[in-house]
């Protein structure tokens, strides 16, 4: 798993096209692209789907089943989406066993959301919950396995909902002045890290990238 620290400013959102372009260099042919929740953002290529305005697919994801077939999709945007969806635990974990089952074997899906420890995720009311790469890892059966093995208490998530996501990577966007501290060498990765965990506004938004298993 890469986990990186993104030497962008960032009190702004990446643009959805830089998403894209990441996600693209991984094109095998055919097969479906889905940017689920677009909004605005209409990427050429990807079937864009949203509740409101004007995507290519109205659908509002909160509803089941997803009007896709079992592995259609080689890749799949969730840009600051999944943050909105499934305010009820049953409602976001039967959105996770659809995003499982659309997805094929070795398909892509990049999550793109807030920092739950930053205003950018306390300040829109409509956040109903706070994404973190353990919450995403929690649907790694690899992972579920091993506290298995170690006898930990952590909900087996990828084993009771029948899914199977490895993480390929996280990339986490800091903030100001902590991007200009670590570009020139005065905060160290490490420190960088557990103020991370322990402080507000250090990182903006958190970029995971999800592999389907199956
Ligand atoms: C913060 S916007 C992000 C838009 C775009 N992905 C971007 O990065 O600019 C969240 C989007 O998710 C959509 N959304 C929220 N809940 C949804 C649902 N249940 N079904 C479909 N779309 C939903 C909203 O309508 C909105 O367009």
């Amino acid at each position: 798993m890469y986990i990186g620290i993104a030497l962008t400013v960032c009190r702004k959102r990446l643009t959805v096209p830089r998403l894209s372009a990441l996600l693209r260099r991984r094109h095998h042919g055919a097969q479906m692209k889905l940017n689920l929740g677009c909004g605005s953002q209409i990427l050429p290529g990807y079937c864009n789907v949203d509740k409101v305005g004007e995507p290519d697919l109205k659908w509002d994801l909160e509803s089941f089943p997803w009007p896709w077939p079992d592995n259609a999709a080689e890749e799949v945007l969730l840009s600051h989406v999944l943050e909105h969806l499934g305010q009820a635990p049953a409602t976001f974990l039967a959105i996770m066993q659809e995003l499982y089952r659309v997805c094929r074997n070795d398909a892509l899906v990049k999550v793109v959301v807030p920092h739950p420890r930053s205003d950018f995720f306390l300040g829109d009311p409509t956040h109903v919950r706070p994404i973190l790469p353990m919450t995403l890892e929690m649907f790694s059966r690899r992972v579920n396995e091993e506290w298995r093995q170690q006898g930990a208490s952590n909900t087996p998530l990828a084993l009771q909902c029948g899914v199977d996501f490895d993480i390929v990577s996280i990339v986490q966007m800091l903030e100001e002045p902590y991007l200009s501290l670590y570009r020139s060498g005065k905060i160290a990765a490490e420190q960088l890290q557990e103020i991370e965990r322990t402080q507000f506004n250090i990182v903006s938004q958190i970029e995971i990238v999800l592999k389907a298993v199956k």
